[in-house]
């Protein structure tokens, strides 16, 4: 049986990840300090080949205990200050653990002969697409214009164009779309679970630049993808990248509100006009499709509809509550 060190997986991508790891046959070790509650984690308490231990990936000493205590296979790299604003207000704390704890965490896993190094980067590194006709792939420049996108473009550069290629290491750099979905771990500052939230609680929704094109995916894709890039064959995947999503799945917000207006006719949705978005970008999925045999197994309106369920069943207590953003 294969161990995987899951960095960041009480969080929302990696908390719905721990159990797909453990139901697939993997033990799971888990590290992450937190920050939004240990709730996430419930869930796969007392299974049998899950571990769990608090820390920060920013020790050193913490890293190194970790990687002795277990027998680690592979990593996958989710811990981060994640998104453009968490960033923005911590840019210290950012460069600290996006760049310089995820070097060292690199340093580690190659010292101590790992296999798999999954790093969870974004397709927030295309930034602006040069021609709105035409879609963005993995051999396009990389125009970040955010922190926390140039941090992920940082890394990246590390991993695919600075590590000596020798030995059985094996690092792969997975682009993803914006996430959307519900996972053990909530998150309500990602545009479709935000925007379902407030519609389905009759709220007024206010939405800048309706025009702009973005990539989304659901959250237990990203668990398939992450998999995919544990299981495939190495000489497809070590120091290579792949968007993680499906070409079908760009959308400009218009369009994700014209998705939410077929379960919710008489929204309330105020359109403010924003000429430039930094961020405006159509992503070509064809790579890992085509590479790694990557479909995704929901689509937005499948999305819309279970937060649109949760919310209506009022499931959360308070969805409005803090921890459930990352600002
Ligand atoms: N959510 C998205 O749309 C999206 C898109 C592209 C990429 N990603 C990437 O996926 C990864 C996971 O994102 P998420 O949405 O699950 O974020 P999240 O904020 O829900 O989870 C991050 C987790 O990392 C932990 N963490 C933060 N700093 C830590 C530290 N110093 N030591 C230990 N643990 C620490 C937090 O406690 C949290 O549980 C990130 O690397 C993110 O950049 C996410």
């Amino acid at each position: 049986m294969e161990t995987v060190l899951v960095t960041g997986g009480a969080g929302y991508v990696g908390s719905p990840l721990i159990s797909y790891l453990l139901d697939t046959g993997y033990r799971v070790v888990v590290i992450d300090k937190l920050s939004f509650g240990g709730e996430s984690l419930v869930h796969v308490w007392g299974r049998k080949n899950f571990a769990f231990i608090r820390g920060d990936i920013c020790s050193p000493d913490f890293l190194s205990q970790v990687f002795d205590r277990y027998p680690i296979d592979h990593v996958v790299h989710l811990a981060a200050i994640v998104g453009d604003p968490a960033c923005e207000k911590q840019p210290e704390l950012a460069r600290k653990v996006n760049y310089e704890a995820s070097l060292m965490l690199l340093d580690i896993a190659i010292d101590r002969k790992i296999d798999r190094f999954i790093f969870a980067s974004t397709c927030s590194n295309y930034g602006k697409m040069s021609d709105p006709d035409r879609y963005v792939d993995e051999s396009s420049p990389l125009a970040p214009v955010s922190l926390y996108a140039e941090l992920k473009v940082h890394v990246e550069d590390v991993i695919l164009n600075r590590l000596a290629r020798n030995g059985k290491f094996c690092p792969v750099c997975l682009r993803f779309s914006t996430v959307y979905g519900i996972s053990p771990r909530m998150r309500f500052d990602l545009t479709v679970n935000e925007f379902t939230k407030d519609l389905s609680l009759g709220r007024e929704l206010l939405v800048y630049g309706e025009q702009f094109w973005r990539p989304y995916c659901h959250v237990q894709d990203f668990s398939r993808a992450i998999r995919l890039a544990l299981t495939s064959a190495e000489d497809k995947v070590a120091f290579n990248v792949y968007n993680v999503g499906s070409t079908a799945e760009n959308y400009r917000k218009s369009m994700i509100i014209e998705e939410i207006e077929k379960l919710i006719p008489n929204a309330k949705v105020r359109y403010v006009a924003k000429e430039e978005d930094p961020r405006d970008y159509r992503v070509s999925f064809e790579k890992i499709a085509s590479d790694l045999g990557f479909n995704i197994s929901k689509r937005v309106p499948d999305g819309i509809r279970e937060i649109k369920k949760l919310i209506d069943d009022r499931v959360l207590k308070d969805p409005d509550e803090s921890r459930y953003r990352n600002i």
